[in-house]
């Protein structure tokens, strides 16, 4: 495997997913809907079978668990190439966006002053109050989206101002890497410097873990993210993308 797959890797340990099942080396995953990269298969390294049965075992693991069949795969890779050939396409109809960039940056271990401003941004181990009403999207709160957000060793980034939380990040630790996600604040609180408080923030509770280097992943269309990232010194290390099967080629074998 690759650096680039190794690194998938890594990033899924940091997304646990309810249910997962090896496929060889590649990931089925289910979380009840929850995101893509918890409901799709990670089709990194070697499925160990022929890729129609390896693609096979994707649709009839999804439909057995009620989500659509998709395959989160590195982009321009062997098995992305062969996952075309096999009449697979891109997920465009993806609502988070389809192709994602992977962003790191290594030993940020030095503390960013924060920026001036009057709010209070804190890491706690656990979620506090307002801090789900944030990292969770309209529709998005469940019993599996709280599962994948806390699975693991999770900081909880908040940025409150007189009172209310203005901004939530959330960040994990695995294999040494800092897995940063659920970056979000307010609208009525944007371009005030608290998202770069709060990645500030929670890349100290990283490297105070023991973290020396970080990694995120940012849909390739949301350019205030990107800029966002790369004036904070993070670069691209590698993009995935979604696939689907062709309409009417995955068929639910059991129905
Ligand atoms: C992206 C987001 C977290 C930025 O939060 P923020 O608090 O406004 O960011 P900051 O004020 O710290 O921005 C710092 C710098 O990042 C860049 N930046 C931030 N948002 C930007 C945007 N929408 N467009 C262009 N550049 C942007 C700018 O360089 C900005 O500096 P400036 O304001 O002096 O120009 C916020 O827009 C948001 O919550 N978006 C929706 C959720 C989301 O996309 N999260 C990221 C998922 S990967």
């Amino acid at each position: 495997m690759n650096a680039r797959e190794k690194l998938e890797i890594t990033c899924s340990k940091a997304w646990l997913p309810l249910v997962e099942d090896p496929l060889g080396e590649w990931r089925l995953r289910w979380a009840d809907g929850f995101t893509g990269r918890a409901n799709s298969a990670l089709a990194v390294g070697d499925a160990g079978r022929p890729l129609d049965q390896a693609l096979r075992a994707v649709c009839d693991f999804a439909h057995d668990r009620g989500i659509a069949p998709m395959v989160q795969v590195v982009r321009d890779s062997r098995n992305e190439h062969a996952i075309a050939a096999a009449g697979w396409v891109p997920a465009t109809g993806h609502g988070a966006g389809h192709e994602v960039v992977v962003l790191t940056k290594r030993h940020f271990h030095v503390k960013v002053p924060p920026p001036g401003g009057h709010f209070h941004v804190k890491v706690p181990d656990e979620a506090p109050p307002g801090w789900w009403g944030l990292a969770l999207r309209p529709g998005e709160d469940s019993p599996a989206a709280r599962q994948v957000l806390t699975a693991g060793k999770v900081g909880y980034g908040v940025a409150v101002i007189d009172g209310s939380t203005a901004g939530v990040v959330r960040g994990s630790l695995v294999d040494g890497w800092l897995h940063v996600g659920r970056l979000a604040v307010a609208p009525a609180f944007r371009r005030r410097g608290l998202a770069s408080a709060l990645m500030s923030a929670v890349q100290t509770w990283g490297a105070e873990h023991g973290a020396d280097h970080a990694v995120l992943q940012v849909a390739e269309g949301n350019s205030g993210a990107l800029a966002l990232y790369a004036g904070l010194g993070y670069a691209p290390h590698h993009r995935y993308r979604y696939w689907v099967p062709a309409p009417g080629s995955c068929e639910d074998s059991t129905s």
